[in-house]
């Protein structure tokens, strides 16, 4: 019998089929499992892997075990794991697997603890969860582990930080900065994938709606985009004045949050940052507005600032909290502040983790090969593993570029010809 800890082992049959749904948008990732099977580059290799637990996770899961590796699988945020998909992979696929959606902080904390007892060779991690466990609580088996990948942008500073500090003890990816991850990932997965979760919660037109985002990095770019296609009038606030600059020419208002905190119907933050919305900007929100993040962490709405100004709250839907201030105004908090792509949608769309997933899977091959050359510091992505992806997933979509002539590669390398 598998181990693992997850919700009902009676969902496994259609977590599968969910699981063979995905695939079929997954064709990159496919043809590395095909390869993988054939190959076993990740024979004899434990791998603890902190992901978010959907089906495109699965489907990476799936390739690296065909690939000969031995891996546990543990949730990346207490509110993103698919039930049914925790348990088809226990069941169906005989991969281990640690999560349970709406678990506790400490039965989040203790399922990496899970992950880490198999005292992996590499690491997989979205938010670096677990690679903190592992550099603090679990330092007595960091030795054996030779390498990592990191998922997420909040995860690649995270790690930055631990390397400047001098206490990153092993290589590691940042598959996040990859072109083929974060152009597409973070920002038509994250654009998609917020709206379709905020829409699930509460079924809100977006048309005519005063949408404000918070953060315009790739991730609040997709969401700015996405929200103005539906109709929505979209303000952006930023402290990057470069980056305020380009929403501003991309066509969205921009101003600061004291002056939009007044005027949105709905709020998202994208900042990756702490209180990117306050309690004193909540106090000036319309009655009836609704608030919702999208980044990686919890922090990023105060939600203890919010309950100090409330009278009482409560679930009005699924992943709805409304919140009556002490003001006399509500608002709306979803998802409990968690990633509401996530918590109350599916999470990006199979065909952008394709090759999110497919970075992963061939970064963990680069590492099994490549690791003990490998300095103790974070690393970006090959360019040519970022290439390869890229030129996949156009192959998959049979799309084809063009090749320049010899005398067309000449005229470019030369500096003498002028007008
Ligand atoms: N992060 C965002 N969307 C995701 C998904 N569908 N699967 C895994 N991680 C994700």
């Amino acid at each position: 019998m598998t181990k693992g800890d997850i919700k009902d082992i009676n969902l496994s049959r259609k977590g599968k089929q969910r699981i063979e749904w995905a695939a079929r948008e997954m064709p990159v990732l496919n043809s590395i499992k095909s390869r993988f099977k054939e190959e076993q580059p990740l024979k004899n290799l434990r791998i603890s892997a902190c992901l978010h637990v959907t089906t495109e996770t699965a489907n990476l899961a799936i390739t690296l075990k065909e690939g000969g590796a031995d891996l546990v699988l543990c949730a990346s945020n207490p509110l993103s794991t698919q039930d049914d998909t925790a348990a088809a992979l226990v069941s169906e696929y005989e991969i281990p697997t640690y999560s349970i959606r709406g678990e506790d902080t400490d039965t989040y904390y203790q399922h990496i603890d899970e992950a880490l007892e198999h005292k992996p060779h590499f690491t997989l991690d979205d938010g670096a969860d677990l690679v903190t466990k592992l550099h603090t609580e679990r330092q007595d088996i960091i030795e054996n582990v030779q390498g990592g990948c990191e998922e997420t942008t909040t995860g690649v500073i995270r790690l930055k930080s631990l390397s400047n500090e001098g206490k990153l003890k092993y290589p590691m990816i940042a598959v996040n900065d990859a072109s083929t991850k974060h152009l597409f990932d973070n920002r038509y997965g994250t654009g998609q994938s917020t709206l379709d979760g905020i829409t699930r919660a509460t079924n809100i037109l977006w048309a005519g709606k005063n949408v404000v985002i918070i953060g315009y990095g790739w991730c609040g770019r997709g969401v700015a985009l996405r929200a103005k296609g539906m109709g929505a009038q979209t303000i952006v606030a930023e402290v990057d004045p470069i980056r305020a600059l380009e929403a501003a020419m991309d066509g969205h208002q921009v101003m600061s949050m004291a002056n939009a905190s007044s005027i949105g119907d709905v709020f998202i933050t994208l900042t990756g940052g702490m209180q990117a919305v306050s309690s004193n900007h909540i106090e000036k929100m319309k009655d009836g507005a609704i608030i919702a993040n999208s980044g990686h962490f919890n922090v990023e709405i105060d939600i203890e600032g919010l309950n100090k100004i409330s009278s009482s709250s409560r679930e009005v839907r699924e992943s709805v909290e409304e919140f009556k201030l002490n003001n006399g105004k509500c608002v709306y908090l979803l998802g409990e502040g968690r990633l509401i792509n996530l918590a109350a949608a599916e999470g990006h769309p199979s065909a952008v983790m394709d090759m999110s997933f497919a970075n992963q899977a061939l970064c963990v091959e680069y590492l099994s090969k490549n690791s003990d050359k490998l300095a103790t510091d974070v690393f970006p992505v090959p360019q040519e593993i970022d290439n390869q992806v890229g030129q996949m997933k156009l192959d998959s979509m049979g799309m084809s570029v063009d090749i320049l002539t010899e005398e067309q590669i000449k005229y470019l390398n030369s500096w003498n010809v002028g007008t």
